[in-house]
């Protein structure tokens, strides 16, 4: 019977579907509400056919090397896969798979609602009015930023990066600047985009900086403090894409200094840690890497990383393989 381990709990439909292909499931039950440990890692993949991963659980060569011979698939539930040893897994004849497509509009949604928090102060207010603070209506009483027709900067136009613009142009009649590996004439014109050479040519452009790139060595500290040093002092920054592309005490310093006017992160540098002096300041708005997280999306990213383990046992390819 082939062996299908789960690291963490998933959504019962993506197990439903595995079982019912006469798989052997097993579901790493202890790590309901935190990342799989080591220990749990090398003894689940031990004798498995396939991995199903969550991002929080770093799959490395040793824990490969401990599923092998039989381990023939990583499928990760989720579009990012920075969490797995790519090369060890190539080197080793594993594929690697992931759930792109799925949970763009999703994170895109989300995007926008940390783009609108952060602008309108949105946390602040609510905090400031169960506080008991609010006795009259007043002419500057917390101001927040005007969204509609402000420069909106894309770092990184991908599926995500595409419907945030999509929402921005749409929604808001915001301008959308954009930097990318290659311009895209197409998005161009359906959103009356305008392509920047490079991400330093874009950030003093724009009033929002969203950013959609991987995590990969060479997005590792893409913004800086240099970069933010580059943005308007007015201008806001908005990652819904993974915390070590931002330099997370950089920003801090930043936000604090006025050098941006503020920030909206869904994801952390040292995650599940959020920098100490970032969580005290008014102008962060910090959500705990729910982007993705409806339940229609979280059971569809669950069918995905089935339907791909599935499709390997029984012998074909993949859909969404990354290697
Ligand atoms: C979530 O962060 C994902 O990469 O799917
Ligand atoms: C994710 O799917 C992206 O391409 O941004």
């Amino acid at each position: 019977m082939k062996k299908v381990f789960v690291t963490r709990p998933i959504p019962e439909n993506g197990i439903k579907m595995l079982k019912d292909k006469g798989f052997e499931v097993v579901v790493n039950d202890a790590a309901k509400d935190r990342a799989a440990t080591k220990e749990e890692l090398l003894s689940g993949v031990k004798g498995a056919d396939a991995v199903l991963s969550i991002l929080t659980d770093k799959i490395d060569a040793e824990i490969m090397e401990v599923g092998l011979p039989t381990l023939k698939i990583i499928a990760n539930y989720a579009v990012g896969y920075d969490n797995l040893d790519i090369k060890g897994a190539k080197e080793r004849n594993i594929l690697v798979t992931n759930t792109p497509g799925v949970l763009t509009e999703a994170v895109a949604e989300h995007t926008f609602a940390l783009l609108l928090a952060v602008a309108k102060r949105i946390p602040e207010a609510d905090k400031f009015a169960r506080a008991g603070n609010y006795h009259a209506w007043g002419p500057e009483l917390l101001l927040g930023t005007d969204v509609a027709e402000k420069n909106l900067g894309i770092v990184g136009l991908g599926r995500i990066g595409s419907e945030v613009a999509r929402h921005a142009y749409n929604g808001f009649n915001m301008k959308i600047l954009y930097t990318d590996p290659k311009p895209n004439p197409e998005f161009e014109k359906t959103f009356n985009a305008t392509y920047v050479d490079t991400i330093d040519n874009l950030l003093p452009q724009c009033d929002f900086v969203s950013i959609h790139v991987p995590l990969m060595d060479s997005t590792r500290h893409l913004i800086n403090d240099e970069r933010l040093h580059k943005m308007k002092p007015t201008a806001y920054l908005i990652n819904t894409s993974r915390g070590p592309i931002v330099d997370e005490a950089a920003l801090a310093k930043a936000l604090k200094e006025g050098t941006i006017k503020g920030a909206a992160l869904d994801v952390f540098e040292f995650e599940p840690a959020i920098n100490e002096d970032l969580k005290k300041l008014d102008n962060a708005v910090i959500t705990p890497h729910i982007a993705s997280g409806t339940m229609k999306t979280r059971a569809k990213m669950a069918e995905l990383a089935a339907a791909n383990i599935i499709e390997v046992l029984e012998g074909r390819t993949p859909a969404n393989l990354v290697q």
